[in-house]
C-alpha cells in the first residue's frame, strides 16, 4: 500500500507531479489561454462585485493561504486577509455582501475552519472551500468547491495537500482576473503555460532527494534550525519549518529575512543550521545580505536557489538548486526540498514519521 516507499509521506511527496497534474485538468482551457471553472456558482456579477477576501485555515492550509493572498492580490487587486481559523473565529471581523471567504482545508472536517465557515454563512458572506475530500463537510456546507485532485493523504504530514492547494490558489487567483477584467489577467496565459510545465519541473526538484538526505543525516543531531526569506520564501519557509517540528521534533522557525536584525540574531550562532531560500528575483540582493548577517556569526547555510544561480555558491554553504520557474510559482517547486528535508530528519532520529507524537490527521476537536 505504500507503493514500495518506507513511509506515506515519502510516496506522498512523490505523488506530487501526479496530484498537481490531475488538479489542473480539465482547469484550463483548450487554448491554454483560459482558467475555466464549471464548478463555480457565483451569483450574477459577483466576480465583479467582490472588493475583500478574506482566506481561512489552520496549519500547512493557513500556509497555503499565504500564498494564496499573494496570488490573488497580485492578478485581482483584491485586498486579502489570510488568518489562522481559530483566531478569526473569535474576532469580529469586518465583512459585507461583497466579501468572500475562502476556506482551505485537505480534510474539509478541521474543527475550527468549519466553524469559521458556518459563522461567516450565518453572516451572509459567500464561502468557496478548497478541500481534498469531496463529501466532507466542508464541501457539503460552503456555497462553492474547489476540489484539490491530491487523492488520499493518509501521513499525517501533509504534503501533496499543500502543493495542490496552490495550485488550486493559482488557477482561482487567474479566473477572478480574467472575469473582472483585472490588469493582472493578461499575465494569465503565461501562468496557464507554466503551471503545465510544473508536474516535470516537480519530478526535477524530487532528484534532489539523495544531498537533501545527506543534510539531514549530518544535522539531524541539532535541536534547532532556522528558515529564512523573503516575500514568498517567506511564506514557503513558514511551512519547511512546520514540517521539520511536526514530525523531526527539532526546534524550527522561520523568520523574513530582513527581520532578524531585530532580536533574532541573538539566536543565530556558529554551525546552526540556517536554510535560505532564495528564489524571489527581485529581492535577492536583500536576501543575500541577510544571508552575510548570519553567515557572520558563523551559521551554516544551506541555500535553496535557481538552477543557474552561480553566484549564490560564493555566500553559503551548500546549495540545492531548483528548475528555474517564474519567482511568483516558485513556492510550488520551492516547499518539495523542505518537505525531504523534514522527511530524511525524522527518519534519522528515529521517529515514526507517519504518526508524528500528540497530532492527529483531522483535528475536529477545538
Ligand atoms: C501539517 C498538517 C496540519 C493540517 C491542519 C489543517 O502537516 O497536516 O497542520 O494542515 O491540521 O488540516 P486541514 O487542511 O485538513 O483543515
Amino acid at each position: 500500500e505504500k507503493g514500495g516507499y518506507d513511509h506515506f509521506m515519502l510516496k506522498e511527496i512523490h505523488e506530487q507531479p501526479k496530484a498537481i497534474s490531475d488538479t489542473l485538468t480539465g482547469r484550463i482551457s483548450e487554448d491554454g489561454t483560459k482558467v475555466v471553472f464549471d464548478e463555480l456558482n457565483f451569483p450574477e456579477g459577483f466576480a465583479k462585485d467582490i472588493d475583500r477576501i478574506h482566506i481561512l485555515a489552520c496549519g500547512t492550509s493557513w500556509h497555503a493561504g499565504m500564498v494564496g493572498k499573494y496570488a490573488i492580490e497580485k492578478l485581482t487587486r483584491i485586498p486579502v486577509d489570510c488568518e489562522i481559523a481559530s483566531e478569526y473565529r473569535y474576532r469580529d471581523p469586518i465583512v459585507s455582501k461583497n466579501t468572500l471567504l475562502i476556506a482551505i482545508t485537505q480534510s474539509g472536517e478541521t474543527a475550527d475552519t468549519l466553524a469559521a465557515l458556518r459563522q461567516a454563512k450565518e453572516q451572509g458572506t459567500r464561502v468557496l472551500a478548497i478541500t481534498n475530500v469531496v463529501g466532507s463537510s466542508a464541501a457539503r456546507e460552503a456555497d462553492d468547491v474547489i476540489f484539490t485532485w491530491a487523492g488520499p493523504e493518509i501521513s499525517v504530514a501533509s504534503t501533496k495537500a499543500y502543493t495542490t492547494q496552490l495550485t488550486a490558489l493559482y488557477l482561482f487567483a487567474g479566473w477572478l482576473a480574467q472575469e473582472r477584467g483585472a490588469a493582472g489577467a493578461a499575465e494569465v496565459p503565461a501562468m496557464l503555460t507554466a503551471l503545465r510545465d510544473m508536474p516535470a519541473h516537480a519530478e526535477t526538484v524530487l532528484e534532489t532527494a539523495p544531498a537533501i538526505q545527506a543534510f539531514a543525516k549530518d544535522w539531524s543531531s541539532r535541536e534547532h534550525a532556522f528558515f529564512i526569506g523573503r516575500g514568498l520564501d517567506y511564506e514557503v519557509s513558514l511551512e519547511g519549518s512546520l514540517k521539520l517540528k511536526e514530525i523531526s521534533y527539532m526546534h524550527a522557525e522561520a523568520y523574513p529575512a530582513g527581520e532578524l536584525k531585530h532580536g533574532t540574531l541573538a539566536l543565530i550562532v556558529e554551525d546552526i543550521p540556517v536554510i535560505a531560500l532564495v528564489t524571489q528575483d527581485d529581492l535577492y540582493e536583500k536576501t543575500i545580505s541577510n544571508i552575510q548577517e548570519v553567515k557572520a556569526r558563523d551559521a551554516f547555510v544551506l541555500a535553496l536557489a535557481w538552477s543557474g544561480d552561480t553566484e549564490i555558491g560564493k555566500t553559503v554553504d551548500q546549495v540545492i538548486h531548483i528548475p528555474k520557474v517564474s519567482a511568483f510559482l516558485a513556492p510550488i517547486l520551492a516547499v518539495i526540498p523542505l518537505q525531504l528535508l523534514a522527511y530524511y530528519a525524522s527518519v534519522a532520529r528515529g521517529n515514526d514519521v507517519d504518526n508524528p507524537r500528540n497530532l492527529a490527521k483531522s483535528v475536529t476537536v477545538e
